[in-house]
C-alpha cells in the first residue's frame, strides 16, 4: 500500500461529514453523520461536543473501513466561532455556544467599551460582533460564575475534535481569526487585547497555519476510529478558509459565495484590509501568509431548512415516500411565482444579523403578504431575500476594492438552477459551480496533502486537484433588472423596522 489518500473531515452545524480524496482530486470514499442543534432559547443555538466527537468517530470509522491506500494525513476543518468551555483536565463543562448565537450583545458592546472600536479593528480586523468567540468567554464569566471558574481552556468546534484525535491544544490562524482574539498581522494571538479583556493566554491553543501538522492520531484514536496511530493531523481550517481552498480561491481577483447554513461572499486578499465600516469580517486566509475579506449572513439555507421544518410536512412526507429531496421540491414551487413574487419580501434575520446590520436582535419577516399570495411566493421571496442579503455583503466588498469577474457557487443551495439564477442575477456576477462540490471537508483534504508534503504548497494542490464545472450562470438580464428596482426597497426594510423598536 502507498500513503495516497487524504481524508477531509467537517465538523459542520448539521453533521460531521468526511471524505476520502486521492491526490488528484478525485472522491474516493465519503460518510455523513448527523447531530442535533439546540435552541433553548429564541436566538440562542448550541451543540454538545461529544455529539461532534460521536459523528466524527463514525464517519472516521466508515472512511478507514473504505480506504483502498494508506491515509497519508487528515484535515480538520468546521463551523467557526464556536466556544467550547474545557475544565483543567480538558473535560466539556457545558454545551458549546455556536457562530449563530445571539446572546452576546451587551459582551459586544462591553468589549468594544473596554478595547476601543478603533484598536479592535486595527488588530483583529474586526468590530465585536455577536457569535464570535471572546464575547461569549464574557458572557460565561457574567452568567454562568460557576461555570466559569472551572475553564482551563476555550478552543473551536473543530479542535475539539483534534484534542480527542491526537491529544493536542491546536487552532489554525483563519478559523483563530473570528475569536476576536487574534492579531491579524502577527498571525498569533493579541497579548494585549487578552490582557485587556482579562483572559487567560494559556487558556487558548497554540497557532498554526494551516497546512501545518499540529499532531498524530493516538493509540485511543486508533482504537475508535481505524485510522493508524500516527497519522498527521494538519492545523485545517475555519469552514469557509477551507471551502476557498476546495474552490480554487486563493489568489487575488478570485471569490466565492457559499450557500450552506450560513452564506457567505468571500474574496482572496493578499494583504489585510479590514474594512473601516466593520461589516465585512477580515481573517486570516488558509493559504499561509494571505488573508480574506468575508460578508457572512447567518440563515441562508437555515431559513429554506427552518420553512421545510415549519411549513413543509407535505414536502417531507412526499420526499420520504419518493426519494425526492424536499428542498428541490420547494424550489421548484417556488417557478410558479413570478420574480419579485409579486411584491412580497423576506428577511432573512431569523437568528439575528451579522453582515452588514451586525444586530443580534434582528428578525425574521415576510412583508407585504396579501390574499393574492401563495405558497410559491412564500418560498419564491424567501429564495429572493437571502440573495439580497448576499448583495449586502457583496456590495460592500466591491466598495473596498475587489471586483471579482466571477464567484465560485457552493454549498448544497447552489444545487438548485432557480436559486444559482436568482443570486447570479441580484448580484450581477456570473457564477461558476465545480466540478467536484464538496465544501470545506474538500480543502482541509487538500490542506492535509500539503502538510503530508504529497504536494509543494496550497497553490499545487488546487492546481492538480481543483477542476472548475464547464457551465456557468449567467446573470439573466430580465431578472436583472427586475432585481435592480427592488433590491433597494429590501435595503431599506431593516432601517425602517428597526427604528419602530420591534427588534428588541
Ligand atoms: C463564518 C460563520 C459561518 C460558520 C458556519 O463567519 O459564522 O459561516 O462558519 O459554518
Amino acid at each position: 500500500m502507498t500513503a495516497e489518500l487524504l481524508i477531509g473531515l467537517d465538523i459542520g452545524t448539521t453533521g460531521a461529514k468526511g471524505l476520502l480524496v486521492s491526490l488528484d482530486g478525485r472522491i474516493v470514499g465519503r460518510s455523513f453523520a448527523e447531530y442535533p442543534l439546540y435552541t433553548p432559547r429564541p436566538g440562542w443555538c448550541e451543540q454538545m461536543p461529544d455529539d461532534w466527537w460521536g459523528a466524527a468517530v463514525k464517519v472516521l470509522r466508515e472512511l478507514a473501513i473504505n480506504a483502498s491506500g494508506e491515509i497519508a494525513a487528515i484535515g480538520l476543518t468546521g463551523q467557526m466561532h464556536g466556544a467550547v468551555f474545557l475544565d483543567g483536565k480538558l473535560e466539556v463543562i457545558r454545551p458549546a455556544i455556536l457562530w449563530n448565537d445571539a446572546r452576546t450583545g451587551r459582551e459586544c458592546a462591553e468589549i468594544e467599551h473596554i478595547v476601543g472600536k478603533e484598536y479592535l479593528r486595527k488588530i483583529t480586523g474586526n468590530p465585536a460582533l455577536a457569535g464570535f468567540q471572546a464575547p461569549k468567554i464574557l458572557w460565561l464569566r457574567k452568567h454562568e460564575p460557576e461555570n466559569y471558574k472551572r475553564v482551563g481552556a476555550v478552543v473551536l468546534p473543530k479542535d475539539y475534535v483534534r484534542l480527542k484525535l491526537t491529544g493536542d491544544l491546536a487552532t489554525d490562524v483563519s478559523d483563530a481569526s473570528g475569536t476576536l482574539l487574534l492579531d491579524l498581522a502577527k498571525r498569533d494571538w493579541s497579548n494585549e487585547i487578552l490582557t485587556a479583556l482579562d483572559i487567560p493566554r494559556e487558556w487558548l491553543p497554540q497557532t498554526y497555519e494551516s497546512p501545518e501538522v499540529t499532531g498524530k492520531i493516538s493509540k485511543e484514536a486508533e482504537r475508535l476510529t481505524g485510522i493508524p496511530c500516527g497519522t498527521p493531523v494538519v492545523a485545517g481550517a475555519g469552514d469557509n478558509a477551507a471551502s476557498a481552498v476546495g474552490a480554487g480561491v486563493v489568489k487575488d481577483g478570485t471569490g466565492l459565495v457559499s450557500l450552506g447554513s450560513s452564506g457567505v461572499v468571500f474574496v482572496h486578499l493578499d494583504e489585510p484590509r479590514p474594512d473601516p465600516a466593520g461589516a465585512i469580517h477580515c481573517f486570516c486566509h488558509a493559504v499561509p501568509g494571505k488573508y480574506h475579506l468575508m460578508g457572512v449572513i447567518l440563515s441562508a439555507g437555515a431559513s429554506l431548512r427552518w420553512f421545510r421544518d415549519v411549513l413543509g410536512s407535505e414536502e417531507k412526507e412526499v420526499g420520504s415516500r419518493t426519494g425526492l429531496d424536499p428542498y428541490e421540491l420547494f424550489t421548484r414551487e417556488a417557478e410558479f411565482a413570478p420574480p419579485g413574487a409579486d411584491g412580497l419580501f423576506f428577511l432573512p434575520y431569523l437568528s439575528g444579523e451579522r453582515t452588514p446590520h451586525m444586530d443580534p436582535a434582528a428578525r425574521g419577516a415576510w412583508i407585504g403578504l396579501s390574499l393574492a399570495h401563495r405558497r410559491p411566493h412564500l418560498v419564491r421571496a424567501l429564495l429572493e431575500g437571502v440573495a439580497f442579503a448576499l448583495k449586502d455583503a457583496f456590495v460592500r466588498i466591491q466598495r473596498l476594492g475587489p471586483d471579482p469577474r466571477e464567484l465560485r457557487a457552493v454549498g448544497g443551495g447552489m444545487r438548485s438552477s432557480l436559486w444559482r439564477t436568482v443570486i447570479a442575477s441580484v448580484l450581477e456576477v456570473p457564477l461558476r459551480r465545480l466540478a467536484v462540490e464538496e465544501g470545506a471537508a474538500y480543502g482541509a483534504a487538500l490542506l492535509a496533502g500539503v502538510g503530508a508534503k504529497l504536494y509543494n504548497d496550497v497553490y499545487e494542490a488546487v492546481d492538480k486537484a481543483v477542476k472548475l464545472h464547464a457551465e456557468c450562470t449567467l446573470p439573466d438580464p430580465r431578472l436583472v433588472q427586475i432585481y435592480q428596482k427592488i433590491y433597494p426597497l429590501y435595503a431599506r426594510l431593516y432601517p425602517s423596522l428597526k427604528a419602530t423598536g420591534v427588534f428588541t
